[in-house]
């Protein structure tokens, strides 16, 4: 087995400038501030401007990392973008951003799964990186969620917001990313999904009239199933490592729902001071969720050298998982 393994050498994310609180959308749908907040966490969330899509999200994203690592965009190797609002179906975000920053020796993709769109992102580059064959690779979780929310459906429209975050990954012989444990359940497609605007159903008057182009949730089930993915990989990663709640210092869970975090927080035995919710202030960004909460606990000081550092997910797919960090500055 190669000894190389990835350590997060730069952090980064990127929040669209306009804010919608949710006395703002007590204006649009049936529902209040104190249903949001009581049911959700959720105070406020970002969104785009006109014109303002994920790419260029991610390219602030992007131009921090290469700010932060005092690299220069031709040493980019690879970027990988976990998104379900690309700009485009084709060409993939992660071509645009390379394009934007001039990172002509980099290769690249999108990747689709969810609210784990990051986790499975930081997976993939972390293994680029132990092939031994990649020096630089930029993982970049990001989505506009608001291009693809039902203004008329409360369900959904409340919860989510626009945003994204990134790292910078290099080669280490030492700490750094040092578990993973990923997870997908077809099964559970229905309960999350965008039925429209694929190959399914591609796009059509019919198809814009049924709204099938926008997200639909059945959100007790997904509630459920999320709470116990989140704490049940979580929980065997821990064991996996001999470690137990206690040992870590910080723990960076998806946020789409602060109950779903404190439950599935309590089940894996982590006191509630070492759970990072920004929930509050940003809503559910999907693949945006954890590298926002990690760059921001990076900034303020809250990881050291040689913590643990425990992320999880859950999300559409259904798609779960968790990686552990033992973080090496
Ligand atoms: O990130 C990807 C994964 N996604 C998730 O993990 C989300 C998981 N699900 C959830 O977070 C929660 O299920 C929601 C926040 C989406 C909904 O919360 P809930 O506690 O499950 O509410 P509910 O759907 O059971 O609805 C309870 C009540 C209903 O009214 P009745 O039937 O009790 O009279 C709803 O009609 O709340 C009503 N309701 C609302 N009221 C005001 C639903 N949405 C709203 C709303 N404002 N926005």
């Amino acid at each position: 087995m190669s000894s190389i393994k990835a350590k997060i050498v730069a952090t980064a994310r990127s929040l669209p400038e306009n804010i919608m609180t949710n006395h703002d959308l007590e204006k649009i749908v049936d529902t209040s501030d104190h249903w949001i907040q009581s049911r959700t966490g959720i105070k406020q969330r970002h969104v785009v401007g006109e014109n303002e899509a994920s790419s260029d999200i991610s390219t602030k994203i992007a131009l921090t990392l290469l700010e932060k690592s005092q690299l220069s965009p031709t040493e980019i190797d690879v970027i990988i973008v976990g998104t379900v609002t690309p700009d485009h179906f084709t060409p993939s975000t992660a071509a645009i951003v390379q394009n934007n920053i001039n990172a002509k020796n980099a290769w690249g993709f999108d990747l689709s799964a969810a609210c784990s769109g990051f986790i499975y992102g930081l997976e993939t580059g972390s293994s680029l990186i132990k092939s031994g064959n990649y020096n630089n690779v930029m993982v970049i979780g990001v989505d506009t969620m608001t291009s693809i929310l039902d203004f008329q459906d409360r369900d959904t429209c409340v919860i989510f917001g626009d945003g994204g975050g990134g790292v910078l990954l290099q080669q280490t012989k030492n700490n750094g990313i040092i578990d993973s444990l990923l997870h997908m359940d077809g099964s559970g497609g229905e309960y999350l999904i965008i039925p429209g605007g694929g190959s399914k159903i591609p796009a059509s008057v019919k198809s814009v009239e049924n709204r099938d182009h926008f997200i639909k949730q059945d959100g007790k089930t997904v509630f459920k199933h999320a709470v116990r993915g989140m704490a049940d990989v979580s929980s065997k990663i821990l064991k996996n490592n001999n470690l137990t709640g206690n040992d870590i210092s910080l723990f960076i869970p998806h946020q789409a729902n602060k109950r779903i975090i404190d439950a599935a927080a309590e089940r894996c035995g982590i006191s509630k001071e070492r759970v990072l919710i920004n929930i509050g202030k940003y809503g559910n960004t999907t693949a945006g969720t954890i590298p926002i909460a990690l760059s921001e606990a990076v900034d303020d000081g809250k990881i050291k050298n040689g913590d643990y550092v425990l992320l999880s997910s859950f999300g559409a797919g259904f798609t779960w998982g968790s990686i552990l960090l033992k973080w090496e500055d």
